[in-house]
């Protein structure tokens, strides 16, 4: 057995089951013709049960064979240009190379000693990212699993520096189209839900600071404690990136700490044409960024960012066997200090390898294309007399409702939809996403790959209006 540990009797073994794995992959991203093959879970679950994991197979080969059959062949393939549904991005070439090295070598990021050089590369991508915010010369952060544990250290340091001895008292302000995470967080924190106040959007999806302001006097008057505003640069849904220097000026006036989550939309920040768009986040006192989103990393990547390098001492726990507190007087790296986690993979290795070889403007032009992609789509749908499209997108997503001429019931259409998202997805000709808005259902683009054209969304509207008048047809029939 011990010829399946890596070490360096086992590096030939290593370098040809790599090989053969990543021959595998290749070969299966180049014969992909669907994003999906639409497999069932009925028809997928007996396949998975009915390997005996007490009975190794042994042999590589064998073993990727058996994972093309559960696996390989039905995944849902981002790369392909008609995955048009979450927030996954295909990934570049750097970032898996260096997702390659860093399970190798498996260094954890918690302690200098158990990594060293990694700690280092760790920092300067977060000063890296500091300073593409602007947060300042006091600015730092570390690395997380994604934007929900980000958001939620965020508002950890945010609940710890508020001035208050009541919990009960704090209240965070977060738009109605905020991540989940947020009341996630809250709850985690033990603020309970009633904790976070929601603030109405615009018509284009942004928070009201006017309502904004109206909540935090609320709250002061009402003896309570404003504790975070979660400004959202880049909704899940919409992509609409709320009004920063606003609210930085509200949360300013009222002491408040500001988040601003720019878990999708921090792509801006290596944007060749559309930086501006983010004018004001310089201004936050942490910020949540998802490389996994738009900076075309694998997941996991992701990082959270303070203004103050001190509040990060709000997570900080010292441990004899770890990181004993005389490290920090011999000023020894223990990235653990600023993290919610204990052992933590190297994922910054990834975009340190992203930016090595092609560069942030490399990245930047990349998201910039998805983002002008979104905005041919938004034409195409304003165009269109079958679909109704709710915002022009900020940054790479579309949401929109086929809107059959000749049916006026909205329960009715809200089927329609629901049945064509769901046929498109049995088809796995391409996958798209749904929401609801105004409490009707809606489907979704997040467009996240360079690779999908104009004319690819307009053969998904076509694909989508074909399913959803199917499904009015057999309706009709069912009726008569
Ligand atoms: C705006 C926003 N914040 C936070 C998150 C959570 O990020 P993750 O899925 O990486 O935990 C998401 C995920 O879609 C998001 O869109």
């Amino acid at each position: 057995m011990r010829s399946h540990l890596l070490n360096g009797l086992t590096a030939e073994h290593y370098r040809s089951s790599v090989t053969e794995g990543v021959e595998r992959v290749a070969a299966k991203l180049a014969t992909t013709d669907r994003p999906f093959t639409g497999v069932t879970v009925d028809a997928l679950t007996p396949r998975v049960d009915a390997i005996d994991l007490d009975r190794p197979l042994g042999d590589t080969a064998a073993v990727l064979d058996e994972l093309e059959d559960v696996y390989l062949k039905d995944a849902v393939y981002f790369h392909h240009p008609r995955y048009l549904a979450h927030l996954n991005c295909p990934v570049v070439i750097p970032a898996v190379l260096g997702e390659a090295v860093l399970s190798a070598v498996n260094s954890s990021l918690d302690t200098w000693d158990q990594s060293a050089g990694g700690t280092l590369i760790e920092r300067k991508l977060i000063d890296w990212t500091t300073g593409r915010i602007g947060l300042g010369p006091a600015a730092d952060g570390v690395f997380t699993s994604g934007g929900t544990q980000s958001n939620l250290q965020a508002l950890l340091l945010a609940r710890e520096e508020a001035k208050t001895d009541s919990p009960a008292k704090l209240r965070i302000f977060a738009s109605e189209v905020s991540h989940f995470s947020v009341k996630k967080s809250a709850k985690l924190l033990g603020l309970g839900q009633e904790a976070v106040v929601t603030v109405p959007v615009d018509h284009d999806k942004r928070l009201q600071t006017v309502a904004l302001a109206r909540e935090l006097e609320r709250c002061r008057q009402g003896g309570l404690v404003p504790m975070a505003v979660v400004a959202t640069a880049g909704t899940t849904d919409f992509g609409s990136i709320d009004p920063l220097p606003e609210i930085a000026e509200l949360c300013a006036q009222y002491g408040v700490w500001m988040h601003v989550d720019a878990a999708y939309g921090c792509g801006l920040l290596a944007s060749l044409k559309h930086r501006d768009r983010l004018t004001g986040i310089e201004r936050a006192d942490s910020v949540t960024v998802d490389y996994h989103k738009s900076f075309f990393q694998p997941v996991s990547s992701s990082a959270v960012l303070v203004k103050d390098a001190a509040t990060l001492r709000h997570a900080t726990y010292h441990a004899e066997y770890l990181n004993p507190r005389r490290m920090v007087q011999e000023r020894i790296p223990n990235q653990v200090d600023k993290s919610l986690q204990t052992t933590r993979r190297f994922d910054a290795l990834k975009l340190w390898m992203t930016l090595r070889v092609m560069g942030a403007d490399g990245i930047g032009e990349l998201f910039d294309e998805v983002c002008d992609l979104a905005a041919e789509g938004w034409k195409l749908l304003a165009a269109d007399p079958r679909y109704d499209v709710v915002v022009e997108p900020t940054l790479s997503t579309l949401v929109f409702r086929y809107i059959p001429a000749a049916v006026t019931d909205p329960a009715e259409i809200d089927r329609a939809n629901l049945y064509a998202r769901k046929a498109l997805f049995a088809s796995g000709d391409a996958v798209v996403a749904g929401t609801k808005v105004g409490g009707r259902h809606y489907l979704k683009f997040t467009l996240l790959n360079p690779e999908t054209t104009p004319a690819d969304i307009a053969a998904v509207l076509d694909l989508i209006a074909g399913h959803a008048e199917q499904y009015l047809g057999e309706s009709l029939d069912r009726a008569s």
